[in-house]
């Protein structure tokens, strides 16, 4: 009797925690893919000017802004406990943690090159920010290729 009061106690006791903690891995996944997805629509809206006749550096600024802020940010949406097989959706592959200084050698080299993006369309030459676009593209898809799920 006694124990079964404290087995029914320790469940009540466990059970909140345990969803409290899922939900709280599946906000920390929904923001993950929130702010992927916006970096995605800021760098995809940079090839498409781009491809336009004329380009402006006003119309470029503020779009390269936002991709070498969040590049500089992506380390902080990977809280340890968030990644696959920590419940919720997601595609991010244990050896970002497993191989975090490969991770972080990763989204450094992303913010590197996201940063050197933002000085030459400062600069506005833009045959060289056309070659530097593709070279941050590489740094997703290197990273991408080595911590993220295929799709
Ligand atoms: C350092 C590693 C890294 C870099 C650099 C990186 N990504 Fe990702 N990206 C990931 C991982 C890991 C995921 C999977 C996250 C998840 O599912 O929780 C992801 C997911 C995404 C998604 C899917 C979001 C969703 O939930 O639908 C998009 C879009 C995306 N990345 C675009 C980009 C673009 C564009 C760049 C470069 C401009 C980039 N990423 C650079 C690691 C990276």
């Amino acid at each position: 009797m006694r124990s079964s009061f404290s087995a029914v106690l320790l469940a009540a006791l466990i059970f909140p925690t345990i969803s409290f903690a899922q939900s709280g891995v599946s906000r920390v996944q929904e923001a993950r893919s929130a702010q992927f997805k916006a970096l995605g629509a800021s760098f995809k809206a940079v090839n498409e000017m781009l491809r336009r006749d004329k380009v402006s550096q006003r119309d470029l600024m503020p779009r390269v802004r936002d991709v070498r802020a969040r590049a500089r940010a992506l380390p902080g949406w990977f809280p340890k406990g968030s990644g696959l097989g920590s419940g919720g959706e997601t595609k991010a592959k244990p050896e970002i943690w497993t191989n975090a200084a490969g991770f972080r050698t990763a989204a450094q080299s992303f913010a590197v090159e996201a940063t050197r993006l933002e000085t030459l369309v400062r600069q506005g030459n833009m045959s060289d920010v056309a070659d530097q676009v593709k070279i941050v593209g590489r740094t997703c898809a290197t990273c991408h290729a080595t911590f993220r799920i295929k799709q």
